[in-house]
């Protein structure tokens, strides 16, 4: 059975669609998808940075578009990457069982390197979008090495 995986954080636009785009190449037989806790970018593709930093990495997530984190999700996925404590909360509050509260993990947390945060890049330049790539990166690489 295929694992089903998905990635949240705030707009979906920036830290969730690389985690997504990371953790589909590294387990192309798992579900993998991503979501974000405001409604702010629904519908709309990744940053323009997102894809770029992907891209320099051979991975398209030019097909992802934004969507809203819902109470549903909780059914359709086994374990939900939340990228930091406020998304954590977000997702949180819309759990209704234990069993949904046990599928949400912080992804570093997940991965072993402790209570961090992948932080928020939106405000700030290219470079934080590189560290976000590479964070994720080594959590998801984490993660899979893990399972395996
Ligand atoms: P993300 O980044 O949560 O990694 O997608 C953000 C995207 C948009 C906003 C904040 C964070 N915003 O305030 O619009």
């Amino acid at each position: 059975m295929p694992r089903r995986i998905l990635m949240v954080c705030l707009g979906n636009i920036c830290r969730s669609p690389l985690a997504h785009g990371v953790m589909s190449d590294l387990l192309p037989e798992d579900i993998v998808d991503s979501a974000g806790t405001s409604s702010y970018h629904i519908g709309s593709p990744p940053d323009p940075r997102s894809v770029s930093i992907a891209k320099q990495h051979n991975i398209d997530i030019t097909n992802q578009s934004a969507r809203l984190f819902t109470a549903s999700h909780f059914a359709d996925f086994d374990h939900i990457y939340v990228m930091d404590q406020q998304n954590y909360r977000d997702v949180i509050s819309l759990a209704q069982t234990q069993n949904d509260i046990n599928k949400v993990e912080l992804l570093c947390e997940a991965a072993g390197l402790g209570k961090l945060a992948v932080p928020d890049p939106y405000y700030g330049g290219v470079d934080g979008f590189k560290d976000v790539f590479d964070l994720v990166k080594n959590a998801c690489l984490r993660i899979k090495n893990k399972w395996n």
